[in-house]
């Protein structure tokens, strides 16, 4: 037993996972009833649909106009790999990790796409690489916010302006909750089921003039699915970037991602939602840093994530405890939260540290995360109340 008080309040929306992440505040499925369903993608209605969600994408992130962006199958996932298989092989690459998605793309550029001239540039979950080691002669491959460490990169200061090679950036738990540096990216990725809460399977590819260029100079040398096919007869595939999708898009997601786009721009735009995040964040810090048995696996505090917060628990009785032993310890904390309605899916990722994974992004309401801060103190009197 324990004399921690069961809080009273459960937050009114108990969902804090990191993807798919909470659906924006009032929404139902009322917002799909008028989805352009049992019609044709490419009918010009489907396809102004498909155009207008590009378009008010590139609105609210503020993209350059010169820059491309398009629906792309497979979630984040597809589009990074779009990427890396279209344009990657044309010089060296640096490849930089610092948690489990960096480090799935550094596999993949070297195990299956086996380039030779490949450097790693790894860090401990919970820092960064050296970013001034970055060669930018190379090609550069990312990750804006390291969902699994809650590592993000502070701005784009440290990409060079004058780079040869280009930058490739999956953003897609940064992306409208972070200010990215559009200029010094050429390629960017994400999915929206991420920050705006949208739903999986559909990816976003953003790319630079310098990208495009890349695309229609160089063919590598393995062969390229059809679903990867950016380029036909060496000319970008334009039709692609203005609604024209690949293969087919599900138009239930496409009605659900333009009603967050719409809520995005009635809050006010981009400016609204990182101030959001970072409100929300605040809630999340201001408690760790009164609360003994918690920390953050990130020390730095310049480097946060404003997104996923990844929590450590720093008490020495679990930290007593065998690695596999700490993480039993985080299951059961979140699985008790689950069971009382009051948190679902806050478990750290399976192949980070053991700890607690709470999303923090614009979708997400302060007042629940400010319920959520005395559960998590029950959860944990409780749970080691039984070691
Ligand atoms: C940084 C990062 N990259 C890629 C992915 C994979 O995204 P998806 O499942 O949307 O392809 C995730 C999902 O959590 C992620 O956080």
């Amino acid at each position: 037993m324990t004399d921690t008080i069961k809080p009273a309040e459960r937050p009114g929306n108990p969902r804090f996972s990191s993807g798919p992440c909470a659906k924006r505040p009032g929404w139902s499925t009322n917002q799909l009833k008028n989805a352009y369903l049992g019609r044709s993608h490419r009918s010009k209605d489907g396809k102004a649909l498909l155009k207008r969600a590009i378009d008010q994408t590139k609105d609210i992130l503020k993209i350059p106009s010169d820059y491309r962006v398009a629906i792309v199958p497979a979630s984040d996932t597809g589009a990074v790999e779009m990427a890396l298989w279209s344009l990657l092989g044309a010089r060296g690459v640096d490849v930089l990790a610092w948690e489990s998605f960096g480090s799935g793309w550094a596999s993949d550029i070297k195990n299956q796409l086996k380039l030779d001239d490949v450097r790693l540039l790894q860090a401990e979950y919970g820092e960064l690489p050296d970013l001034d080691a970055v060669d930018f002669n190379n090609d550069v491959v990312f990750t804006w916010n390291g969902t699994t460490s809650g590592v993000r990169v502070a701005n784009g200061d440290w990409i060079a302006e004058d780079r040869q090679g280009l930058t490739i950036c999956d953003a897609t738990s940064a992306v409208f909750a972070q200010e990215l540096d559009w200029h010094k990216l050429d390629v960017t990725t994400f999915s929206w089921q991420k920050v705006l809460g949208g739903e999986g399977a559909h990816g976003m590819l953003i790319l630079s003039p310098r990208a495009v260029e890349r695309l229609e100079t160089y063919v590598p040398p393995w062969p390229l699915p059809k679903i990867f096919r950016l380029t036909k007869n060496g000319k970008l595939i334009e039709a692609i970037f203005t609604g024209a999708t690949i293969n087919t898009p599900s138009m239930l997601c496409v009605e659900d991602y333009l009603d967050t786009l719409a809520w995005a721009q009635e809050i006010g735009g981009l400016d609204a939602l990182i101030s959001r995040a970072n409100k929300n964040a605040a809630v999340v810090s201001d408690w760790v840093e009164r609360t003994p048995w918690i920390d953050f696996l990130c020390e730095q505090p310049e480097i946060r994530s404003n997104t996923s917060l990844c929590l450590k628990i720093v008490d020495a009785r679990v930290e007593a405890l065998s690695l596999e032993d700490q993480r039993a310890f985080a299951k059961r904390l979140a699985q008790l939260l689950d069971g009382e309605g009051a948190a679902f899916d806050i478990d750290g990722y399976r192949d980070a540290p053991p700890g607690l994974r709470l999303w923090a992004g614009s979708t997400i309401e302060e007042k629940n995360l400010h319920a959520l801060m005395p559960w998590l103190d029950w959860a944990f009197s409780n749970t080691v109340a039984t070691l």
